[in-house]
């Protein structure tokens, strides 16, 4: 035996991605199980049980399943992101989408699946720089992810040095503060100003509807639609298209264009997408 959740009861395996399935539409591949037992091993810790047999045990025939349930999901969510990650898309906002917002109102961006706030706070700075050529340009920046432990990471904004690299030398002069954790790190904070334009909730993509504001201008939905199954991609873009005036954009990862097939929408650059007027 290689690993210790090939012991577990495979009702029990079973168990685990199903529920994650249909709360999160996360699929985990049954081949992953040691992925998945390696990320459950801190919380098996926490709780104090030996192995992961006893733990899944104890959430699914021990009453902890609505305790867990958060903690599981968090362990399981990939998050990885970076400031700037995919900037043809931020150019894309500069060049082509922000020239043409022409009235006083607030132009609403969402980034549907934040993680630790990364892609929120990129397009924070990209739209003070812009602010900073066309005064009177004002915004709002909703941040929205399933996992609460990446949503109030992102909430303080503090970043180790390492993940603040991708930020032109110049942008971290203007919008980060330098200081350093209780034991000594040396960390980066988004100063107050940005922080303050930047609203971050905890919000699962596949519980419809929203309960976030209609005709947004701007939708980010970046790497994590390649999570979901085909069904779910499509009940996701369109209540994200929903979301949108016409008019707006809804921009996904690189490699998930193949995923927006809501009929509202019309391509425009590599995955970017525009709602159409009805
Ligand atoms: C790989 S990160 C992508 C972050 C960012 N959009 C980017 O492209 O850098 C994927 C994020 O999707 C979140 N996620 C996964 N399933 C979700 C769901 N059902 N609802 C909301 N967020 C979800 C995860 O918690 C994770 O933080």
């Amino acid at each position: 035996m290689t690993s210790a959740i090939v012991a577990v009861d495979r009702e029990l395996r079973k168990k685990l991605c199903a529920i994650v399935t249909q709360k999160t539409g996360i699929q985990l591949p049954e081949n992953k199980s040691a992925m998945i037992e390696g990320r459950l091993r801190k919380r098996i810790r926490a709780v104090g049980v030996p192995d992961v047999r006893t733990y899944l045990e104890l959430v699914f025939e021990g009453g902890q399943l609505a305790t867990e349930l958060p903690h599981i999901i968090d362990v399981l969510t990939t998050n990885k992101t970076d400031f700037f990650r995919e900037n043809a898309h931020f150019d894309f906002m500069t060049k082509h989408i922000l020239p043409k917002h022409q009235t006083r109102r607030a132009l609403r961006f969402w980034s549907a699946a934040s993680s630790t706030g990364e892609e929120a706070y990129t397009t924070a700075i990209v739209f003070a720089e812009y602010a900073k050529r066309q005064p009177g340009f004002q915004f709002t920046i909703l941040g929205t992810d399933i996992s609460s432990t990446v949503v109030s990471k992102a909430r303080q904004g503090v970043y180790s040095r390492d993940e603040i690299v991708d930020i032109p030398k110049p942008m971290q002069d203007d919008y980060l503060e330098l200081g350093h954790s209780s034991d000594g790190r040396a960390l980066a904070r988004v100063i107050k100003p940005l922080r303050e334009k930047v609203k971050f909730a905890q919000m699962n993509l596949t519980a419809m509807p929203y309960p976030v504001d209609k005709n947004m201008d701007v939708i980010f939905l970046r790497n994590v639609l390649i999570y979901f199954n085909d069904a779910m991609q499509r009940q996701v873009i369109k209540a994200i298209t929903d979301h949108l005036r016409p008019g707006g954009y809804l921009i996904v990862g690189h490699s998930e264009s193949a995923a927006a097939t809501d009929p509202r929408l019309t391509q425009h650059a590599a995955a970017v997408f525009r709602k159409e007027a009805v």
